[in-house]
């Protein structure tokens, strides 16, 4: 593992990160981590270097920190810088800030947290917390060595990220980052700016939620004319670590198999390490992409539960799949199988709360509709 530099005082930080939010789970319930097999995924890629781990208060209906806090008891809690993240949505008053932050340390049975995120900002949930003193509350949980480093993740448009990045001495952001996202939210050009400014870059999403790795055929055909045979998998990581502004990258890793894959792809520096001709091809495939997809939903989950049971990730994933992978026949039928649980898009009753907190900022009541029409 080649380590980096991170943070005014140099840390040595593993590239990449492992993100807490896609364990592997039990009967498709997410937050039903299957404990064995994310403790072994963990162990191996601790004992193989990583030292950044990523969760947040809500990753596996919260039990991503709970599970976290029990195998780093085992030992393990000195080997990694530990990053998680405050619900900035469910704080109401100045008091609650600090509330959830010592709820996340009993969680994660640790006195300290490396690196505290303001989790997921965009307009709305900045607003309220500027206007709640957050500045303050992240100055005096440093002073009292509740957290160590401190920053914000980001999923809104980049006029307001960089307001945010100029507001407070941050050591870090964390912005979602691929080669589909290139210019969306804080994109290619908040990376540079916030590098400039001085602040450490952590990726989400490199995959986009995985999506980059289940290439169709006529993407694979692109991916099959390198010279070197790679996964879409790999190519999208590399793409992402071939930027010298990013600091760590943060994949979600579900299988032993991948994390030991990705591990392996980071024992050598992959900055500037694309060449032209590589770079050509990953925008032939980003081109092929745009042509297809339907929804930018990346199954983050932000939007689960809905109040209507609405299946709203599985939904726009069988929608996209239809263009973007030519699943027809094989969405239509996991379609109705949805509508049997009564998950499906009828039974939206346009409450719009999923719209409220959606990252994306899709128009998700309509495109529930547009979805609708075709699947059936
Ligand atoms: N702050 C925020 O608002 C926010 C939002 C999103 C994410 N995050 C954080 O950022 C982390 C990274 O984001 P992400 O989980 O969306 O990352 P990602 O890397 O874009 O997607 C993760 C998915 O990629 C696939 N994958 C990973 N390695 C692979 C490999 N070697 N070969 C094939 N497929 C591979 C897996 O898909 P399958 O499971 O389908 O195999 C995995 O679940 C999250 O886990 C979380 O910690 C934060």
């Amino acid at each position: 593992m080649q380590y980096i530099k991170f943070t005014k005082d140099g840390l040595n930080i593993s590239p990449l990160g492992f993100g807490c939010m896609r364990f592997p789970v039990i009967d498709k319930d997410l937050s039903n981590i299957d404990e064995k097999k994310a403790e072994e995924m963990l162990k191996y890629a601790i004992d193989n270097g990583l030292n950044y781990i990523d969760t947040a208060y809500n990753y596996h209906g919260g039990n991503s920190e709970k599970f976290l806090g029990k195998v780093l008891s085992k030992g393990l809690r000195d080997k990694v810088y530990l990053a998680t993240k405050n619900p900035v949505w469910l704080v109401e008053k100045y008091e609650d800030f600090e509330k959830l932050l010592d709820e996340q340390l009993e969680r994660l049975q640790t006195d300290h947290i490396d690196f505290y995120l303001l989790h997921s900002l965009y307009d709305k949930t900045y607003e309220k917390i500027i206007n709640l003193d957050v500045f303050k509350f992240i100055d005096e949980a440093k002073k009292k060595g509740k957290i160590k480093y401190s920053g914000f993740s980001f999923h809104d448009r980049l006029p307001l990220f960089k307001r945010i990045v100029d507001a407070y001495p941050w050591d870090f952001c964390q912005i979602q980052l691929n080669f589909m996202d290139r210019h969306y939210q804080a994109g290619l050009e908040g990376l540079k700016y916030a590098h400039s400014k001085g602040l450490g870059v952590i990726i989400m999403e490199p995959i986009k939620g995985g999506k980059l790795a289940n290439a169709s055929d006529d993407v694979k055909r692109i991916w099959s004319e390198s010279k070197i045979e790679r996964n879409p998998a790999e190519w999208a990581l590399r793409w992402v670590f071939n930027h010298e502004e990013v600091s760590i990258v943060l994949s979600g890793m579900s299988t032993i198999e991948q994390v030991k894959e990705n591990i392996e792809l980071v024992s050598n520096t992959l900055r500037n390490t694309l060449t032209d001709e590589e770079l050509q091809l990953i925008d032939r495939v980003t081109d092929l992409y745009n042509q297809k997809v339907k929804v930018g939903c990346t199954s983050c989950e932000y939007c689960q539960p809905c109040p209507s049971n609405v299946a709203i990730p599985d939904i726009f994933e069988m929608y996209n799949n239809m263009y973007v992978y030519d699943t027809v026949d094989q969405s239509k039928k996991s379609y109705s199988k949805l509508m049997e649980s009564s998950k499906d898009a009828f039974n939206c009753i346009e409450c719009g709360q999923c719209e409220d907190i959606c990252p994306q900022h899709l128009e998700i009541i309509s495109l529930l509709k547009e979805a609708h029409r075709e699947l059936i």
